[in-house]
């Protein structure tokens, strides 16, 4: 009996999720946290992740394969709503092996799953191109148009690499239609749909084995007792629906896409963890109103070393947003943050805090609201609170071993956005943690009795 009468799960499986603009540091948080699970699965995205994990002086960056590859023996799941570049996922498969990491047995991918195909690329690139000002900044990994071939209904999926004929006349279709558009530009060679289905039969060749069906996996990991950790991919603020849009990503990158991302219920999920930097970082296009454009931005750059993990781009940074903070940790249905990355504010003179928007409100007196268009320019609210400049946070493993100001902010954060902390990450390396138990909990409620 995994379940009590009202569908609720009595296993703790959880889920984790960025909810600022990606980048936050889920990957070191998920390959932490899936020591004590049995499985892990990557539920949206695809190749535009970049997931960092330390391990000593051993830096991975996975971009498609779950972070929990690394614990021994974890089952590492691809569910059907990420979208798959078998190229990139052959490529990390490889790397992995390279270094030593024996782990094909534990990568299992959704026959569901839509493929990532050489054409997606290209229109990534020419829609880029043609946007001018207006870009989006993608990682032009192709995300875009996949996710845009799903919703049509003329997208490819792996379960197509089963049935050859199918596969072929999809390419041939898309190719064609594709070559149409291409024929319209000036410089633009066609693609070559037989190379292309002749590139596809060795990653066929590669991978079959390990295609199979998520949904039915993860329901009989349920039944059996076995705990599944969820990996989000990107942040909340990138959200297709909830977040900057149009300057997203094509998929859920919240708690709420697991359900459709995976064919397994959220309801099952007990725990969800958000994931924030004390900062805030973005790399792409589109709003971020909390942004230093100047030298202490720069600052943050480089002491948080905010250079982007798949593309290499240097990240904006700016102060932590906690009005879009609150709005996210609502949507996202957050039980916890983890703060990462604090570390990095050690050298800083003094600190703000975003606590609203001029003209739009702040979090006092609006509460989760967030604007649907972030246009023009936003004048952030600031609240200045103290730094702990010169006092390391690196070596400190417990609440208790931090400078009184950092523990100050830490619960500045808790009590604005009205969710507890239950991690606090002080370096990059594996090590660098502190779990906290009981959670850091938002005053009010433990006045109230909550806690
Ligand atoms: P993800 O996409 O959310 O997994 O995050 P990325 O891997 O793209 O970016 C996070 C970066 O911050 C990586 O280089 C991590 O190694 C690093 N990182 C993670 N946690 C911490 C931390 O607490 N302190 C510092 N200094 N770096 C961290
Ligand atoms: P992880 O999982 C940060 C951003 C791109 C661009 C926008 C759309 O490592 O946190 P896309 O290629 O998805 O169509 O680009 O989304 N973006 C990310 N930013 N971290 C990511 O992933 C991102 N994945 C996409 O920079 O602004
Ligand atoms: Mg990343």
């Amino acid at each position: 009996m995994v379940s009590n009468k009202n569908g609720t799960s009595l296993i703790d499986h959880r889920c984790v999720v960025g909810v600022q603009w990606g980048d936050e540091g889920k990957g070191k948080i998920v390959d932490l946290l899936s020591a004590d699970f049995d499985a892990v699965v990557r539920y949206q995205g695809g190749a535009n992740a970049g997931h960092t994990v330390l391990i000593g002086e051993d830096e991975f960056v996975f971009h498609l394969v779950p972070s929990g590859i690394l614990q021994e023996g974890k089952a590492c799941i691809i569910g059907n709503g990420a979208v798959l570049d078998l190229a990139s996922l052959i490529d990390e498969m490889d790397g992995l092996l390279d270094r030593g990491i024996e782990h094909e047995e534990q990568i299992y991918i959704s026959d569901r799953a839509h493929i990532v195909m050489p054409y997606h690329k290209t229109q990534d690139r020419l829609k880029e191109a043609a946007s001018g000002k207006g870009k989006i900044g993608t990682t032009l990994r192709g995300i875009g148009p996949c996710y845009t071939d799903k919703a049509a209904r003329k997208g490819i999926r792996t379960a197509d690499l089963k049935d050859w004929d199918r596969f072929t006349s999809l390419v041939e279709a898309n190719v064609e239609s594709i070559n149409k558009e291409l024929a319209q530009i000036e410089g633009e060679t066609p693609l070559d749909a037989k190379e292309i289905i002749q590139q596809y039969k060795a990653y066929r060749d590669r991978l079959l084995p390990r295609i199979t069906n998520i949904a039915d996996l993860l329901w009989t990991y349920h039944g059996e007792g076995k705990r599944i950790l969820f990996e989000g991919a990107q942040g909340a603020l990138l959200d297709l629906d909830h977040g900057t849009y149009p300057f997203v990503t094509s998929s859920s990158t919240s708690f709420l896409g697991l359900g459709p991302g995976t064919g397994f219920s959220p309801r099952q999920v007990k725990t969800v963890l958000g994931i924030t930097k004390a900062y805030t970082t973005r790399v792409g296009g589109g709003p971020f109103p909390t942004e230093l454009d100047n030298p202490l931005g720069e600052e943050l750059r480089r002491a948080g070393g905010e250079f982007g993990a798949t593309t290499g781009r240097p990240r904006r940074c700016g102060w932590i947003d906690l009005f879009a903070l609150r709005y996210t940790i609502r949507f996202s249905d957050i039980d916890a943050m983890v703060i990462t990355k604090l570390d990095v504010l050690d050298e800083m003179d003094s600190l703000q805090v975003c606590v609203g928007y001029e003209g739009v409100g702040t979090i006092e007196d609006h509460g989760n609201c967030f604007p649907t268009d972030l246009e023009g320019p936003i004048q952030p609210i600031y609240r200045d609170v103290p730094g702990w400049k010169g006092q390391k946070t690196t070596e400190a493993r417990s609440l208790e071993e931090l400078p009184q100001q950092a523990i100050d902010y830490l619960q500045y954060i808790a009590d604005a956005v009205q969710c507890p902390i239950a991690i606090v990450s002080v370096g990059k390396e594996r090590t660098q943690i502190i779990d906290l138990d009981p959670w850091l909990m938002p005053r009010n409620q433990v006045e109230a009795g909550r806690g």
